[in-house]
C-alpha cells in the first residue's frame, strides 16, 4: 500500500515513525513533512485539489490525515466526491464540526444527554454583553470556530470577560472563527484526553496521555500547543473509560456514523466513574501525546486505520470491561518537547539543530517544526521543534532518559535559543 500523512509536526512525524514498521506499506509519503520524515513533499494541507494531484501522482490507496484544519474543510467528502478510490481516514465535514465549532458541539451534547458544562451561544456583542452581566463567576468565553488553540480564555471579573468579548466582536481578534462565541460554566477537577479510533459503528480506545499545555515549568506562562505528555495518563481509570465510551462515545458514533480518530478532552471531578464532563471534542490526535502513544501501540497500525474506513473488518481488540481497546505494550513513554525561545508568541526561525550522533538507549528524537535549509543541513522551521521521547518501564526511568539525551542537545546546540521545561512526568 501507497499511504500520505497530511501535515508537518511531531504528531504527524510520530505516526510515520509508527508506519515505517509495516510491513503491508511499500511507499510513504508527508506533505508538507518536516526533516524527520523522509519522503515530504511540497505542498499546503489546506488546498485540497492540489493534493488529489500529488496523491494521483503518487498513486496513493490512504490519506492519513493530522490537524484538524483539512478535515473541517471537508476533505474526506471531497475525496469521496471526486475520487473515491483515495481512502481518507478522518471523520467527513459534518462530524468533524464537533471541533470546528463549539456551538455545533455544545448543541449535540446537551440533544444528547452528554454531560458538559451549561453554555449560552451569542451571536452578537448586545447578547454576550447581556449574558455576561447574569453569568455566574468565573466565565469561560469560548469562540466558536477554530483558533488554533487560543479560542478560550477563563475570566475571574466581569471587566475583563467584557474586554475580551469586545476584542472578539468588534476587534475580530479570532477573525470569522470568533463571529459566534459560546459562555460556559466554569468547571473544576483534572483533565485528561481519551483518544478512540472508530469505524463508523464501533469505537477501539487508544493508550492514555497526559499533555502539558503551559510554556513553563510549574504549569506557569502562556498556553502552548503542549510541551510535554507522558503515557499512560494517570487521571483515567478504566471505569472513567468504560462510563465514557458508553454515555460520550455511543452518542456520536450513532449519530454521525463517526470515522477516524475522536479525542474527548475530559475534565474529571472525582474518582466515581460517572463524575465527568466533556471539556471539547476534537477530530484528530493530539501533539504532543501521541509522540508517546504510537510507541505504545502493539504490533501494526495500518490494520486499524484501515478499518477506520471500512476497509478491513478485522482487528485485534483488548476487552476491558466496558471497552474495546488497541492492544498496547508494557512500560511508559514520555516526551519534552523542545521550543524556540519566545515560543508561542515572538520566535525566530532558522535555528541550527545539531542532534547527537547517537541517542540514549531507549530514546528517540522525533522532529517537529524543522526543515533542510538550501544546503542541507537541519534547521527550525516552527515553535515547537524537536520531541525528546523515551520508554521505558517506570515513568522516573523515563524522565531521566529523557532529560539525559537532552544533556546531549544542550552539548551540541545553543541553548539561548530553545526552551523546554523540566518537570514532565512530575506530576
Ligand atoms: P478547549 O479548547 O475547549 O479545550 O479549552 C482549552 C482549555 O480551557 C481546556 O484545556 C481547559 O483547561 C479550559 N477550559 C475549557 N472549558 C472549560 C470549562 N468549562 N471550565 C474550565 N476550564 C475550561
Ligand atoms: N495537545 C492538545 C491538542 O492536540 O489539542
Amino acid at each position: 500500500m501507497r499511504i500520505l500523512i497530511l501535515g508537518s509536526g511531531g504528531r504527524e512525524a510520530a505516526i510515520y515513525r509508527k508506519l515505517e514498521e509495516s510491513p503491508e506499506i511499500s511507499q510513504l509519503f508527508a506533505l508538507p513533512g518536516n526533516a524527520g520524515m523522509k519522503n515530504s513533499l511540497p505542498g499546503n494541507v489546506e488546498q485540497l485539489p492540489e493534493i488529489a494531484n500529488v496523491a494521483l501522482e503518487n498513486k496513493i490507496d490512504l490519506i492519513v490525515v493530522g490537524p484538524e484544519v483539512p478535515l473541517c474543510n471537508g476533505i474526506v467528502d471531497y475525496f469521496e466526491k471526486h475520487h473515491s478510490n483515495i481512502k481518507v481516514f478522518g471523520p467527513n465535514r459534518e462530524a468533524a464540526q464537533l471541533e470546528g465549532s463549539k456551538i455545533f458541539s455544545q448543541k449535540f451534547m446537551q440533544e444528547y444527554d452528554i454531560p458538559v458544562a451549561t453554555g449560552t451561544e451569542c451571536n452578537d456583542l448586545e447578547t454576550a454583553l447581556q449574558a455576561i452581566e447574569k453569568h455566574a463567576l468565573p466565565i469561560v468565553i469560548k469562540a466558536d470556530g477554530l483558533a488554533a488553540g487560543k479560542g478560550v480564555s477563563i475570566h475571574h471579573d466581569r471587566e475583563s470577560a467584557i474586554s475580551r468579548i469586545q476584542e472578539i466582536f468588534t476587534d475580530k481578534l479570532f477573525g470569522d472563527a470568533g463571529n459566534r462565541v459560546l459562555l460556559q460554566k466554569f468547571l473544576t477537577g483534572t483533565e485528561a484526553s481519551l483518544f478512540a479510533i472508530c469505524n463508523g459503528e464501533d469505537a477501539l480506545i487508544l493508550p492514555t496521555a497526559r499533555d502539558y499545555k503551559r510554556a513553563f515549568d510549574n504549569n506557569q506562562g502562556p498556553n502552548t500547543g503542549g510541551m510535554g505528555s507522558y503515557s499512560p495518563g494517570n487521571h483515567l481509570s478504566d471505569a472513567h473509560i468504560g462510563f465514557a465510551r458508553k454515555k460520550i462515545i455511543q452518542p456520536v458514533l450513532d449519530r454521525f456514523k463517526y470515522r477516524g480518530i475522536l479525542y474527548v478532552g475530559l475534565m474529571v471531578h472525582s474518582e466515581k466513574a460517572n463524575d465527568l464532563s466533556v471539556i471539547e471534542f476534537n477530530c484528530r490526535l493530539g501533539d504532543p501525546e501521541t509522540q508517546c502513544v504510537m510507541p505504545r501501540l502493539e504490533g501494526d497500525l495500518l490494520p486499524y486505520l484501515l478499518w477506520s474506513t471500512g476497509e478491513n473488518k478485522l482487528v485485534t481488540k483488548v476487552r476491558e470491561d466496558g471497552f474495546d481497546r488497541l492492544p498496547v505494550k508494557p512500560g511508559v513513554t514520555l516526551n519534552t518537547v523542545i521550543a524556540a525561545r519566545g515560543y508561542p508568541e515572538k520566535y525566530a526561525k532558522g535555528l541550527a539543530i545539531r542532534l547527537p550522533d547517537k541517542n540514549t538507549e531507549g530514546v528517540h528524537i522525533i522532529h517537529a517544526g524543522t526543515k533542510f535549509n538550501e544546503t542541507g543541513e537541519i534547521v527550525s522551521n516552527g515553535g515547537r521543534i524537536l520531541n525528546v521521547v523515551a520508554q521505558a518501564k517506570t515513568r522516573t526511568e523515563a524522565k531521566s532518559k529523557v532529560y539525559q539525551e537532552i544533556e546531549k542537545l544542550t552539548a551540541n546546540m545553543n541553548f539561548n535559543e530553545f526552551i523546554y521545561r523540566t518537570d514532565i512526568g512530575d506530576e
